[in-house]
Parts: structure tokens; C-alpha cells; sequence
């Protein structure tokens, strides 16, 4: 991610993790590949949170990444005490900054760095829908044989795989309905595959979790925020009423730019799809209460 945000030339980076000498190692070894991607910013390692001081926006990816056979829920009690330390850290150094949370479960670590920040719920975003339109829409382009350009489709709800929404009603590829380009049961498949989409990699890859996907997800948001695109992106949001959840994180529709999110956007879905939408803000209040406290 830091690589990948410094080489687009629009954002310094600085790196912090607890281990000693590796996000020092990351960043130089980064760094000197920016002459060669002919970006002017700059990456730095740290162990010092100071070094962050004054930053426009923090993404936090700290905790552990599934294993084969766990779910991002599993990882709820580990994370969520990584999360708050780190949250409450970067939030004191950093006090007008937006966070971007990507440390799973991150629908329930969303509430955990709302807490630990102390900051206002349009600084505090997560990301998870952006990662899961990217393969909602891969997927589609798979199976359609259209390029990836034209598929206009989103998932919503949450960043699990029970909770994940992805929208089949106003999914097109090039303008043209999806459900009339595929038959309902290949329609289910991809659906299927979309919220299942982390465990695949995971199950491929046996030792570890995906990576430059979730990390160009984030870019997008990071960038939106940066640049001020006041860009219309799938992330989650604290609710109070809108999609018939109050007091959740769930993914929506939201514009985000300066300031983090500026509006959160109510669609009309289907039936299914809004009883899912409620179903996952639900989930994620259950999450947030069997989080341990810190
Ligand atoms: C994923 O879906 C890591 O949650 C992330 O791959």
C-alpha cells in the first residue's frame, strides 16, 4: 500500500510498526524504487509514533490476517486491542486526521477506532466494500467475457462473509443489467464467489491473507480524501437510521473527499438486499458487544 500511495506521487508515507528495523527496511527498500517510478514523495519507517505526527490520514492495517479455516471474526479479541492501542496513539499525534480502518473484523474495529479516537464518525471510515467491489466486479467480468471497465456493480454490508451485500439490482455491465446477461444461477455463483472472495486467496495461499488488492482499495479511499475527489465509493459508515440500522458500521454508498465521509447515501435496493443490509448491521452490533474492552 505505502509503496503503491507513494509511487502515485500524491501523499508522503511514513510507516510505524512495533518491530524494530523492519518498517525502517520496508520504507528504504520502497523508497528506492520511487527514482525508477519517478515519484517525488517520500516513504520513512518508524517505530516512534511522533514521526507521524500531523498526518492527513492514517490507515490502520495493524493486527493479525486470517489463517486457513478462520474467519475475520476469529480474529475480533487479538485485533481489537492492537486497534485501540494504535487508534488512541496515532489519534494523539494526529487530531484532525481521517482514519481509514482496515484491520478485520473491520466493521467492529470501525467502533473500536470511533472509540479509541474520540473523533467525529465522518473522520473515522472503513474500508472492506471497496476491496469486495473489486472482486464482485472481477468476478462478473469472468463470467460475462466483458472487460472490467464496463462492469458498474457494488457490494455493500459488511466485510464478512456473512454479511457481505453484493447488489444484483442495479448491477450492469456497459449499461446492460447483469441479470440479463447472465442466468440467475451464474448470477449466484458470482455472488457467492464475491463473499467468499478473501477466504479463496487465503485457502491459495495457506500461509497468509490477499494484499494488493485490499492495498489499492484503500489507495482509492486515501487518495479520494487527499485530493478531495468527493468520490461516490462503497465504505463503511457509522449509521443512525439510514438503511434501517442505527448504531452500526455498515457499508454504503458515501462521499468521501476532505474531511473524510461528507454524505452517506440511502438507494433503493431490493427486498433481499435491504433485509441483508439490516441483517448485517445487526452483525456487527453483536461483534461490537462481544468486543473485549480495553
Ligand atoms: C480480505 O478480504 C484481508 O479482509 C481482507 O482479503
Amino acid at each position: 500500500m505505502a509503496q503503491i500511495l507513494a509511487g502515485r506521487g500524491h501523499a508522503d508515507v511514513t510507516l510505524i510498526d512495533i518491530v524494530e528495523g523492519l518498517p525502517q527496511g520496508k520504507a528504504l527498500d520502497q523508497a528506492e524504487s520511487l527514482p525508477w517510478v519517478r515519484s517525488s514523495a517520500t516513504i520513512t519507517g518508524t517505530n516512534n509514533w511522533d514521526d507521524t505526527a500531523d498526518s492527513d490520514v492514517v490507515v490502520i492495517t495493524s493486527g493479525v490476517a486470517r489463517k486457513p479455516g478462520m474467519t475475520r471474526e476469529d480474529l475480533l479479541g487479538t485485533n481489537a486491542g492492537i486497534v485501540r492501542a494504535v487508534v488512541s496513539e496515532a489519534a494523539k499525534r494526529s487530531p484532525n486526521a481521517v482514519l481509514v480502518i482496515f484491520a478485520n473484523p473491520m466493521d467492529a474495529m470501525c467502533h473500536v477506532a470511533l472509540e479509541a479516537s474520540g473523533f467525529p464518525k465522518e473522520r473515522v471510515v472503513g474500508q472492506g466494500g471497496m476491496l469486495d467491489t473489486a472482486r464482485y466486479r472481477t468476478f462478473i467480468a469472468m463470467e460475462t467475457g466483458a472487460s472490467v471497465k464496463d462492469v458498474s456493480a457494488w457490494v455493500l454490508g459488511g466485510h464478512t462473509e456473512a454479511t457481505m451485500v453484493p447488489i444484483v439490482s442495479n448491477a450492469t455491465v456497459g449499461g446492460v443489467p447483469l441479470t440479463q446477461l447472465l442466468s440467475e444461477e451464474k448470477v449466484k455463483v458470482v455472488v457467492a464467489r464475491a463473499q467468499r472472495g478473501g477466504a479463496e486467496i487465503v485457502d491459495l495461499l495457506k500461509t497468509g491473507s490477499a494484499f494488493v488488492a485490499p492495498a489499492v482499495a484503500t489507495i482509492e479511499m486515501v487518495e479520494a480524501i487527499l485530493l478531495d475527489e468527493r468520490r461516490i465509493l462503497p465504505c463503511a459508515a457509522y449509521l443512525e437510521g439510514q438503511y434501517g440500522v442505527d448504531g452500526g458500521y455498515v457499508g454504503v454508498p458515501l462521499r468521501l473527499g476532505a474531511g473524510g465521509i461528507q454524505e452517506i447515501f440511502e438507494i433503493a435496493l431490493s427486498e433481499d438486499e435491504t433485509a441483508a443490509m439490516k441483517v448485517a448491521g445487526e452483525a456487527v452490533k453483536e461483534l461490537v458487544a462481544a468486543t473485549p474492552k480495553g
